[in-house]
């Protein structure tokens, strides 16, 4: 499936610039600056596909990737950027809202969090917009690179407990790096077997 690479499709700002729900797509979400665009960069192994950078908020579009002509990666703004405006942030919310709620072909949502700081308040919002939706959702564990092996099992053990919670949460959690690769072609295999 990730063989081809992916292309950008477009960046959407309201619901009726939605590509049509013709086909299977997957989500990415997450706190600002958790990774995620680096993270679609990492699977579809282009180096710029996805917008990355060290600027927090800096994809304030939900932006839709082509794969393979057969799935769509979406790249959802990020939430919890304290120095946004407000009303930009409610514009995003709404939007993000709408559109989690509303895509019947959203298969499945990877909520990105930091292995460094586990769930975060922030994110409870996301994970209950979900349950809400029925959009199932996993967890992605990112810059696994920036912690001790000694630090993992506490880490796993809080986001655990978090999405035990949460009716809408796939239990298997999935560690990566977008640095060192790893946990990155289990994550291709999960979309893979999406059906
Ligand atoms: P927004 O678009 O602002 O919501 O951020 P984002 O979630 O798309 O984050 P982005 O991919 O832009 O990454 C933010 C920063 O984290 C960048 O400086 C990345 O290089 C860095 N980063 C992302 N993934 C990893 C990782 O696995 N390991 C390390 N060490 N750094 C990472
Ligand atoms: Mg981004």
């Amino acid at each position: 499936l990730f063989a081809g690479g992916a292309d950008f499709l477009k960046g959407v700002v309201a619901m009726d610039g939605l590509p049509p729900a013709d086909r299977l797509e997957v989500c990415f979400a997450g706190r600002s600056n958790v990774g995620k665009s680096t993270l679609i960069n990492a699977l579809t192994g282009r180096r710029a596909l996805a917008r990355a950078s060290n600027t927090p908020g800096r994809t304030q579009e939900i932006n839709f990737f082509s794969l393979a002509e057969s799935h769509y990666l979406v790249d959802l703004p990020g939430y919890g950027f304290a120095k946004a405006p407000v009303a930009t942030v409610e514009k995003w919310q709404r939007l993000l809202k709408a559109y989690l709620s509303g895509r019947a072909t959203l298969r499945r949502a990877f909520v990105l969090i930091d292995a460094r700081h586990g769930v975060k308040s922030v994110d409870e919002e996301i994970l209950k917009l979900l349950d809400g939706a029925a959009v199932t959702f996993q967890a992605v564990l990112t810059k696994a690179d920036k912690i001790k092996a000694a630090e993992r099992d506490a880490v796993l053990d809080q986001v655990r407990g978090a999405l035990a919670k949460h009716p809408a949460a796939f239990p298997e959690i999935v560690l990566t790096s977008s640095e060192t690769s790893q946990g990155i072609d289990i994550l291709r295999a999960i979309v893979a077997d999406l059906a």
